[in-house]
């Protein structure tokens, strides 16, 4: 394979989240948030596992930042958990809460690892859960009053942050499916509401941290990105059909682009949307969009997969992958081409700068007999990914930075502790930690800005 070189400043970078690596899940006055309890739910999640302990970075967090620095990573995204640092979600400020990220944060820095803040990474406050959550008009506001808060107390170091977390799983799996906490079933008008208020708490708190900012800061969100890819690139019919299968709102289910990022981009819901929701629709207040479409700095996207689609008679068909297509442990399909045309369509689209904020595989890793952990599945997959993506910085997509999922083993939400997505392996009953041989191959790609 050719030598692939990325651009000068390209930021390479690990990524995880409070709930699936912290623990410490009951200390020093942390709130409870909805995933303790959903984990309390039998049946809930994969073997009864649950994210008391997880990592165990609440106590391990040096040693993890040492990892960091061993990698060479120049960035790492993280979420902050909203109820340890507002153990009702509003009012009384835990300051143990606040130090611990200030002491996460100042780690960082030492060891020449950029934050990259997340505010929200569904670890919602159980006591505002009990107030309607999401459902209720104020949750705009005190999702906004949370930011101001952690703006103030942390963009002194702190230069980038992104609002939401894939705002698709945490309203849709959560509030329709059930699978996510808070584990609701509600109706759709509900659910459509639901999103609504996490749009507008998303414009507001955009609001409020640039207002608390210390200095200028570079917000963004981190929405995932469903992906479809045409059957033939070199067909301009099917490369159209990709774009609309992308940016097509197709059912109630959040699996698309365009119902969380045309409000915030281009400050309207898109209309297909709106003719198949009919009057499921939420009431919209006559400056929401103007809220909601607060001018941000970059579009996150996470980015796994993709499908493939070829222009039919009747608009995008969806190409089934062959008997026996490779997949990972999750199952998901491994298509690096996601990495092409993704940012392509995303940046054509929203016309802003682009980080991939998360992309990785769960893959069946153990330690061996040789105390490694040969994962030769991550090297390939991400090779093959990162070369898509190279592909589309060359065709002029503006990608600053790519975020691996994960930096370490980690509670994969219902999934439990079963799906392996870290650079560095875990052992959940002794909490050891043992770099992956993909770890030692990142570390390459970081230092070469290539390989
Ligand atoms: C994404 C989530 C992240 C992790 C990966 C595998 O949907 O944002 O927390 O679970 O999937």
């Amino acid at each position: 394979m050719a030598t692939l070189q990325f651009p000068k400043g390209f930021l390479w970078g690990t990524a995880t989240a409070s709930y699936q690596v912290e623990g410490g899940a009951f200390e020093d006055g942390r709130g409870l948030s909805v995933w303790d309890m959903l984990c309390r739910k039998p049946g809930a999640i994969y073997n009864g596992h649950s994210g008391a302990t997880a990592c165990d970075q609440y106590h391990r967090y040096s040693e993890d930042i040492a990892l960091m620095r061993e990698l060479g990573a120049r960035g790492h995204r993280f979420s902050l958990s909203w109820p340890r640092i507002l153990p009702e979600g509003v009012g009384a400020v835990n300051a143990k809460g606040l130090d611990y990220y200030d002491r996460f944060i100042d780690g960082l820095l030492a060891a020449g690892v950029q934050p990259y803040v997340t505010l929200f990474h569904w670890d919602y406050p159980y006591e505002l859960y009990c107030k309607g959550g999401w459902l209720n008009p104020d949750s705009p506001r005190w999702f906004a009053d949370y930011a101001a808060l952690v703006v103030e107390r942390y963009s002194d170091r702190v230069t980038h942050w992104m609002t939401h977390n894939e705002p698709q799983c945490f309203v849709w799996l959560g509030h329709s499916v059930g699978v996510h906490a808070p584990g609701d079933k509600l109706g759709w008008a509900e659910v459509l509401r639901v999103g609504h208020n996490a749009l507008l708490a998303h414009g507001r708190a955009v609001q409020a941290m640039r207002a608390a900012a210390k200095q200028p800061i570079q917000i963004g969100f981190a929405p995932v990105s469903s992906q479809a890819m045409p059957a033939d690139p070199n067909n301009p019919a099917d490369v159209d059909a990709a774009r609309q299968a992308t940016f097509a709102v197709r059912g109630q289910d959040f699996w698309n682009n365009t119902w969380f990022s045309d409000p915030i981009f281009l400050k309207r819901y898109p209309e297909d949307g709106v003719a198949l929701y009919g009057d499921a629709m939420p009431a919209i207040g006559a400056d929401d969009f103007e809220i909601i479409g607060q001018p941000i700095d970059f579009y996150g996207a996470n980015i796994y997969q993709g499908v493939v689609v070829r222009a039919g008679a009747n608009g995008p068909e969806l190409v089934p992958f062959p008997d026996g297509y490779p997949h990972t442990a999750f199952p998901w399909p491994v298509t690096p081409e996601a990495l092409y045309w993704g940012p392509r369509f995303l940046y054509e689209r929203y016309k802003t700068p682009i980080y991939i904020t998360e992309n990785g595989l769960a893959s069946m890793d153990w330690v061996g007999i040789d105390q490694r952990v040969h994962d030769r599945g991550r090297i390939d997959f991400t090779t093959r990914y990162l070369a898509e993506l190279h592909r589309a910085i060359k065709d002029g997509v503006d990608v600053r930075g790519y975020f691996h999922w994960s930096l370490l083993d980690n509670f994969e939400w219902a999934e439990g502790y079963k799906q392996r997505f870290g650079l560095v392996h875990v052992d959940f009953a002794t909490l050891k930690r043992t770099p992956k041989d993909s770890f030692v191959w990142y570390q390459g790609v970081v230092r070469a800005n290539g390989f």
